[in-house]
This record gives C-alpha cells, sequence and structure tokens, in this order.
C-alpha cells in the first residue's frame, strides 16, 4: 500500500513536471490576422497525440469571445501548427492547450495591430510658421501589406506637444494628408507622429518623421557674368542663382533692372524671367 502511494506521487510528479508539450507562440497576437503557434507533444507519450487549442479573447465591449481548434492523431516529437483568427476588437487573449496525455497549458497573450511600419514622408525638410505640410504615409502589416486599421496622427512641437490630430482609416492606398503649421510657434525640430489607436503604451507601435521650422529669409542672389573687351555690350549673358540655407534651390521668378551709371539719361532695362527648381536662369541683356 505505501508503495502503491509513493509510486502515484512520483508519477503524478512526473506528469506535472515533464509531460509538457513545446508550445511556440508569437510575442504578442495581431488583431484582425490568421496567427499561428506550434505545438510539440513529446516523443515519450506513446502513440499520436490529440491537440486542442481554446483560445478565450476579451473585447473592447467587455464580453468574451472564444473559438477551438482540434487536430488529432499529431506525431510526436514534430511541431505542428495551429492556426486562428483574433477578433479585431480584443483587448487580450488566453489560450489554453490541451495535448493528450500532456498537462495542460494556460497561456496569456497580448495583443496588438498588425502592423510593422509606417512609413511617413513630409514634402519639405524645412517650413516656415503658417506653412502647409503635405505627408505621405503607408501602413504596412507584417505581411508586407497595406494596413487597414485606424490610425491617428499628431502634429508635435519641438516642447513635445501635441497640436493636431487626424484619425483616420487607412484606405487600401498610400495616404495623403496635410497639416497647418500655426503662425506663431517656436521654432526648431517639428514632428508628425503616427500610430493606430488604441496603442499608445506600445512604443514599437509609434512612428514619427521629423522636419524643421525656421524663420527663412529670403537668401541673398548671386548675379554672375563678365563682359571682355570687345564684347557685345548689349548681348551678355548673366546667370542669376539663388540657394535656400539649407542646399534648395530657389524657385519663383527674378527681375533684372539694368542701367548706366554714366549715362545722363537714365536707360533703364527690365528682365524678368521665371525660374524652376534646380534651373539657373541665364538672360540676355
Ligand atoms: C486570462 O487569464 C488571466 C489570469 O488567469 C485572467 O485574469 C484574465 O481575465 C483572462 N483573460 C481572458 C480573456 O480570458
Ligand atoms: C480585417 O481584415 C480584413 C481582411 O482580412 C479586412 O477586409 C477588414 O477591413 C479588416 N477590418 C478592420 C476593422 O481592420
Amino acid at each position: 500500500m505505501r508503495i502503491l502511494i509513493i509510486g502515484s506521487i512520483l508519477c503524478w510528479f512526473c506528469l506535472a513536471k515533464d509531460n509538457v508539450p513545446i508550445i511556440v507562440t508569437p510575442p504578442v497576437l495581431r488583431l484582425n490576422s490568421t496567427n499561428t503557434i506550434f505545438i510539440t507533444p513529446l516523443h515519450r507519450v506513446n502513440g499520436p497525440a490529440d491537440i486542442k487549442v481554446k483560445v478565450h479573447e476579451l473585447l473592447q465591449n467587455g464580453n468574451y469571445q472564444t473559438e477551438y481548434r482540434h487536430a488529432k492523431g499529431k506525431i510526436s516529437g514534430h511541431a505542428h501548427p495551429v492556426s486562428f483568427k483574433v477578433n479585431n476588437d480584443a483587448i487580450e487573449a488566453n489560450l489554453t492547450v490541451t495535448v493528450s496525455g500532456h498537462v495542460e497549458q494556460q497561456i496569456r497573450l497580448l495583443v496588438a495591430p498588425d502592423l510593422r511600419t509606417i512609413y511617413l514622408k513630409t514634402d519639405k525638410g524645412f517650413y516656415k510658421a503658417g506653412e502647409t505640410i503635405n505627408l505621405r504615409s503607408v501602413p504596412i502589416t507584417i505581411n508586407g501589406e497595406i494596413y487597414v486599421g485606424q490610425i491617428e496622427y499628431a502634429l508635435v512641437n519641438p516642447d513635445g506637444f501635441e497640436l493636431t490630430k487626424h484619425v483616420v482609416s487607412a484606405p487600401n492606398t498610400p495616404l495623403s494628408l496635410t497639416f497647418d503649421l500655426p503662425e506663431h510657434l517656436f521654432y526648431g525640430e517639428w514632428q508628425i507622429k503616427a500610430r493606430p489607436i488604441n496603442s499608445q503604451n506600445q512604443p514599437l507601435l509609434n512612428f514619427a518623421v521629423s522636419f524643421q521650422v525656421t524663420d527663412y529669409a529670403l537668401p541673398p542672389f548671386v548675379l554672375d557674368f563678365q563682359i571682355l573687351d570687345g564684347d557685345s555690350m548689349t548681348e551678355t549673358k548673366l546667370t542669376a542663382n539663388a540657394h535656400y540655407f539649407h542646399g534648395g534651390l530657389v524657385s519663383g521668378s527674378v527681375t533684372l533692372n539694368c542701367f548706366d551709371p554714366d549715362s545722363q539719361t537714365p536707360h533703364e532695362k527690365q528682365l524678368h524671367q521665371p525660374l524652376l527648381v534646380g534651373e539657373v536662369g541665364g538672360f540676355d541683356i
């Protein structure tokens, strides 16, 4: 009798300690997406194993949703995938994994939007007060598709204060958004932040693009021309060139007034020519 009791205690011990299937899960479950976990029944348990997975999700409205997945007669020592879809409104999920001949396992997992990254690009690197920022945004899922859930975009000043927010249900295409900078503001590094809604606590799902807001004055214009002995005074090539301090070429139009300082009668000629970005204008005088 004593041997029997000791034997059964030992067996309970080995069941509790050792007959635990190997379960590999992702770090977080992705919302509104198919998630896969891998379950390996142990070799030492005789015969094929039956696997049962219960997915118990808490939803935003306080209700629960339960799903079951069954896989029968699975070979021990091999990893068997079990896939299930997580509800878009889930807040958390508990998995109960039951493998015949093994101890039942409970796993609590966090859930997160199925988002790998949000590409963000502003039309310029420098802005001045009152200007409009054009933003392009492409949210990408783990599988490299365009994310379709809601995303919050916020304009953030150099003190980290969020001024304007837009919540956008991302369509299935790259997104264009505009933000108007205030007329009175702090100069420095500004940002537009993007994150899927309800994910403020997950820094890995917060993305941002930075740009400078400065008081940029019109840069100096450089006029370049040369008149050599014998050159025609009426046809001199002249180059007008202007760069912003951040390096880009100034676009717009240029007006040149030419006059002869020695002449008694003022002789003025006005030249007007539009300049394109990346081009340097040439004028005939
Ligand atoms: C998951 O398990 C934890 C701890 O056992 C429990 O507090 C929580 O309510 C469970 N959540 C769900 C969705 O079942
Ligand atoms: C959930 O995913 C499906 C595609 O699997 C998509 O059509 C649907 O818009 C998504 N729903 C939300 C709320 O993201």
